[in-house]
């Protein structure tokens, strides 16, 4: 009896990948955020391979993939993508600086976890412009066009529990301000379209937190290669402000932030909107 328990732990011990799995080819995430930049630059959704039965929101209310943002053609002035091969999914942030109608969108896509041919099964959309909370497309054009998010070399590279438990010590710091999160040094947080650094050696993400706001439902996105999570959830509550959180760690530690929230100024007063 012992023997064949101690053999049937060895036998799953065995069986335990020692890294995780790809289930999608970097290739076919590339090709599915190529094509996403395409479809929002051309209005048309048509190349997307979008399935007939997947799940499209904006703002995370259900909407229809035909006639939302995504029909609309804008001229894209920088578009960074994230790809999470273990996972099959993506996130996309695009900066529409056109004065005509300044957009800020932050997408995270999903195929089914085979990978398949690239049908996309889920598509969750944050559209923010002008009045939401530090809406500023210009400033998150000019501050993104600063950084540099180069490839990690291999053995430098963070595990997807260390990029996931970063993030979620920052978004849990809102509720508890004992918790002790990784900040690389020099650190620096975009919020909307303000930037908490210079964009010098001596910028700290470490400028105080508020605390009372929990960040609920997180869906996330790790790519490895670059050190990134991207992080959506509700801000507040759990049907609070749709929000995106984009994480970039090097070395273990959150080297930038940036944010996107939906939430327009003259829906709650309160809100620390003119900063
Ligand atoms: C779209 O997805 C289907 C189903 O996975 C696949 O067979 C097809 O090759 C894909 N089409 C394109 C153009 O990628
Ligand atoms: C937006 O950001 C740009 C670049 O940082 C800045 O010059 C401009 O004053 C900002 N606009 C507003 C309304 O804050």
């Amino acid at each position: 009896m012992l023997s064949s328990i101690s053999s049937l732990v060895t036998l799953a011990l065995v069986l335990i990948p020692t890294s995780v799995q790809a289930h999608c080819s970097i290739a076919l995430l590339k090709q599915v955020t190529d094509r996403y930049v395409a479809a929002q630059t051309a209005g048309d959704v048509s190349g997307l391979n979008f399935s007939s039965t997947g799940v499209y929101t904006e703002n995370f209310q259900p909407a229809d993939i035909a006639t939302g943002i995504l029909s609309q053609s804008l001229k894209i002035d920088n578009a960074h993508s994230i790809h999470d091969t273990s996972e099959c999914s993506t996130f996309t942030q695009l900066v529409v600086t056109d004065p005509t109608h300044p957009y800020v969108i932050g997408t995270q896509i999903r195929l089914p976890s085979h990978g398949g041919g690239g049908e996309i099964a889920k598509v969750e959309t944050l559209v923010t412009d002008q009045g939401d909370w530090l809406f500023n497309a210009t400033g998150t054009l000019y501050w993104t066009q600063r950084e540099n998010w180069y490839e990690i070399p291999k053995d430098q590279q963070d595990s997807r529990e260390t990029l996931r438990k970063a993030a979620d010590a920052y978004l849990n710091k809102f509720t508890d301000n004992t918790v002790r999160v990784p900040f690389h040094f020099p650190c620096a947080r975009l919020e909307g379209g303000i930037y908490t650094g210079t964009g010098s050696d001596t910028d700290t993400c470490d400028v105080g937190f508020p605390t009372g706001i929990p960040m609920l439902n997180r869906r996330y996105v790790i790519d490895q290669a670059y050190g990134a999570i991207n992080v959506m959830f509700n801000f507040g509550g759990p049907t609070h402000s749709p929000d995106s959180h984009l994480f970039r760690l090097e070395k273990s530690g959150i080297r930038y932030v940036h944010t996107m929230t939906v939430l327009k100024c003259n829906d709650l007063p309160e809100a620390p909107c003119n900063a």
